[in-house]
């Protein structure tokens, strides 16, 4: 699994250790308003936290690429998830992004899927990446856009009316 810097974060794995962490941050109904489940799931966070993390360490196992923890590297703390999964719905790879309501509004998480899209281009070797947005989620929207995706239609995901974006790989270095 591997690590990866950009000037003001570190996508490191994820660690069983990281459940409460992470579980306080997904605990917040404006953290996960727009994710699969809504608001209500905030109440869950504890078993959801303790459910995905594994599951991101077995993804990265079984795909060499994943979900990261999003470190600050002024506070060495756990602010978020950023990065790539499998989507089989789609038979597609998809960005994602989720950070702790204090680390909104610096940019961190266009930094963090620039990088994750970067690794997945260059490194894994995708050819094409996607990203799902609820339209009312406007930061999330404008992340996307500052990404350089494309909007290519609307599609019922998870009984969601999700807008659907791609970007493809930049052409190979000769
Ligand atoms: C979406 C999210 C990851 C954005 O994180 P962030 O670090 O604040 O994002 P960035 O700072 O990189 O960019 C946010 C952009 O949205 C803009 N923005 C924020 N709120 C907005 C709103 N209500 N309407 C329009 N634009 C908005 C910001 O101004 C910024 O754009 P700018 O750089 O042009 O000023 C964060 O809000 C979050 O974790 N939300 C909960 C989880 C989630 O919804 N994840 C995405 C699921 S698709």
């Amino acid at each position: 699994m591997t690590v990866l810097e950009t000037p003001r974060l570190l996508l490191r794995p994820f660690a069983i250790d990281d459940i409460p962490a992470y579980a306080r941050i997904r605990s917040d109904p404006d953290v996960v308003r727009y994710l699969p489940g809504g608001a209500e799931a905030a109440a869950d966070a504890e078993a959801i936290a303790a459910a995905r993390i594994p599951d991101f360490i077995q993804h990265w196992r079984d795909h060499g690429f994943g979900l990261w923890a999003v470190i600050e590297r002024d506070s060495n703390r756990l602010i978020g998830h950023c990065g790539l999964l499998r989507l089989p719905d789609f038979d597609a790879v998809e960005v994602l992004y989720m950070l702790d309501r204090p680390a909104w509004g610096r940019g961190y998480a266009t930094e963090a899927a620039r990088a994750s899209m970067e690794y997945g281009f260059r490194t894994v070797g995708l050819d094409r990446i996607i990203a799902l947005v609820l339209p009312e989620n406007r930061a999330s929207a404008r992340v996307i856009q500052k990404l350089g995706m494309t909007p290519i239609g609307n599609r019922q995901f998870k009984n969601l009316d999700v807008a659907v974006y791609e970007r493809l790989a930049p052409p190979k270095e000769t």
